[in-house]
């Protein structure tokens, strides 16, 4: 285990499970349907490239690249700076795929900003949850797990740009999230 995590929530082989379970509902709903895969860099990028890989009907796969201007461990204002080309959204089905839902800040602007730009429709589908912190109501219409309200890195998620090469979920020792690194960051999500 890594020395800056202090407890392992979920496991590879745990992670890799629920991806299984949330493909198999993600596949049902979608069977039959053109639809296009979304995910939001950076933090999703290991969740939906697993994730895609179990949904065995076709799909296309694009980003979305948005930034948020936080303190420390505090999602703030969200600034889009990528986009999918017009036709990679008008008239699609779209499925955005993102790491974590938080405040619901993040996922809310780009369901808002994807259906504004003419997408036909806008579901979301996230690795983990963290519902005690919403602040706007949005909800995910797939998720693998429920986390309580800690800050977690690995399997994509980062604390200043590190650990996203974690293949568990972990929570970090105390003593390093008050490290120096937790100044006002200009974070991808
Ligand atoms: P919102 O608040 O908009 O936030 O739902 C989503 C983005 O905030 C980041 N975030 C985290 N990143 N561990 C992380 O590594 C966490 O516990 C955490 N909570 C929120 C993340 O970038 C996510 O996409």
């Amino acid at each position: 285990m890594h020395d800056d995590v202090e407890r392992i929530l979920f496991s590879e082989q745990e992670i890799l499970g629920g991806i299984d379970r949330v493909a198999a509902e993600v596949t049902e709903a979608y069977r039959g349907v053109d639809f296009t895969v979304v995910s939001v860099l950076k933090g999703s990028c290991v969740f939906a490239s697993d994730l895609i890989r179990r949904i065995p009907i076709p799909l296309e796969l694009a980003f979305v690249s948005a930034q948020s201007y936080r303190e420390g461990t505090t999602s703030g204002e969200l600034e889009v700076n990528y986009f999918p080309a017009g036709d990679e959204i008008e008239g699609r089905t779209l499925l955005l795929v993102d790491d974590i839902l938080d405040t619901g800040r993040t996922l809310q602007a780009l369901t808002d900003e994807l259906t504004r730009r003419g997408a036909r429709d806008v579901r979301s589908c996230v690795f983990l949850d963290k519902p005690s912190r919403r602040a706007v109501s949005f909800e995910a219409d797939f998720k693998v797990f429920e986390v309580e309200d800690l800050f977690v890195v690995g399997y994509g998620l980062d604390y200043a740009g590190r650990y996203r090469n974690l293949p568990f979920v972990g929570g970090l020792r105390p003593e390093v999230l008050t490290s120096a690194a937790a100044g006002a960051d200009r974070v991808d999500v």
